[in-house]
């Protein structure tokens, strides 16, 4: 039986056209800052987000963490989003690399409302830390590929304004709000001091983020990146990927939410599945499961059909779709579910 793997879109491996334009990638040394395919890469995504300046990371968790930790000083506050993977799943970054103070605050689909933010902001006086950065994500991956809505995001920078705080984007996907939505990646990103976009999500590169701000925040992030050990020499392999993903993946994206949403529909007719396909707007499903079962074993009943998904709580299982799975394997996917419970 074919696996059909949904556990993440990070899972897609690179095409044969993306491993050719791997192989034929002029390189340099990028430590030394003269790999040509990395400079045209960040140089790509700077002008795409219409940013000054772009420092190619191997990872989301690093372009986020970077970010965190050129924009602070120890004892700052950071206010963010209860589920947000800056948080939840980056091993505790902000206390171990920025020793940041974190507020974490709940939302019910992963936009934390200017009122929220400004409510949150600590008085200045001597006994309180200094509320300081605001961090958000979009799409929000525990919410479900939850897309923040724009007007709220420009709010959130006002309040910002008013009070002097840094404003911060995991934009992991930010592509799919993108294509979800129509509106540019200039105009999603504008309003925030910084951003951490990836290309080995939806856009199927095998490695790879990018941070970007104004010149000055950059190059501290360059230094940083050192400092964490992110230095690489011929990475303009990888660069080539990512810049063959932008190029040829990006469009791609909406096929990937009409199958979220396709496989969302089908399971909801389900008895053992509800999902609000309101919520249901990029690539990622997030179902409650409905009975006695858990999620766990849910997730070896799925596994025994050669289905990949992730528990994402006892009562809740993620599926993601992505470049490598088609209609027809979401077909397949509710119809060896369907037989697991007929
Ligand atoms: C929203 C979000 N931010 C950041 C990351 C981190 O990316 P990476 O796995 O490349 O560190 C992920 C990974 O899934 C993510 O979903």
């Amino acid at each position: 039986m074919k696996v059909i793997d949904l556990r993440s879109d990070t899972v897609t491996k690179p095409s044969d056209a993306m491993r050719q334009a791997m192989c034929c990638a002029e390189l340099g040394d990028d430590v030394l800052g003269d790999d040509p395919t990395v400079t045209k890469l960040e140089k790509y995504t700077a002008e795409l987000f219409q940013k000054e300046a772009a420092l190619f990371v191997p990872s989301g968790t690093m372009g986020n963490q970077i970010c965190l930790k050129a924009h602070s000083e120890p004892g700052w506050e950071l206010l963010c989003e209860r589920e947000c993977h800056i948080v939840n799943y980056e091993v505790g970054g902000p206390a171990v690399h920025s020793q940041l103070l974190v507020n974490l605050l709940t939302t019910e689909h992963g936009m934390i409302s200017a009122e929220l933010i400004k409510n949150s902001v600590r008085p200045l006086n001597i006994h309180c830390p200094l509320t300081k950065i605001v961090a958000l994500e979009n799409t929000h991956n525990r919410h479900g590929g939850t897309i923040l809505p724009q007007d709220e995001v420009l709010k959130v920078k006002k309040v910002c304004d008013q009070f002097s705080l840094i404003y911060h984007l995991d934009g992991a996907r930010i592509w799919n709000a993108h294509i979800a939505t129509g509106i540019s990646l200039a105009e999603l990103s504008a309003p925030f001091d910084s951003i951490s976009v990836c290309l080995s999500k939806g856009l199927g590169a095998p490695v790879g983020s990018l941070a970007l701000g104004s010149h000055n925040f950059i190059e501290k992030c360059r230094r940083e990146r050192k400092l964490f050990g992110g230095g690489m020499r011929q990475s303009g392999m990888l660069a080539a990927a990512g810049l063959y993903a932008i190029e040829h993946n990006l469009k791609k994206l909406q096929a990937d939410h009409e199958n979220a949403y396709y496989l969302a529909e089908r399971l909801n007719r389900l008895d053992n599945f509800d999902i609000d396909l309101n919520w249901i707007q990029t690539n990622i499903v997030i179902a409650n499961i409905v009975g006695k079962e858990d999620s766990q074993t849910v997730h070896e009943k799925l596994s025994e059909s050669q289905i990949g998904a992730i528990p994402t709580s006892p009562t809740k299982i993620r599926f993601v779709t992505h470049l490598d799975v088609s209609k027809e394997d979401i077909s397949e996917v509710v119809d060896r579910i369907d037989s697991i419970y007929a």
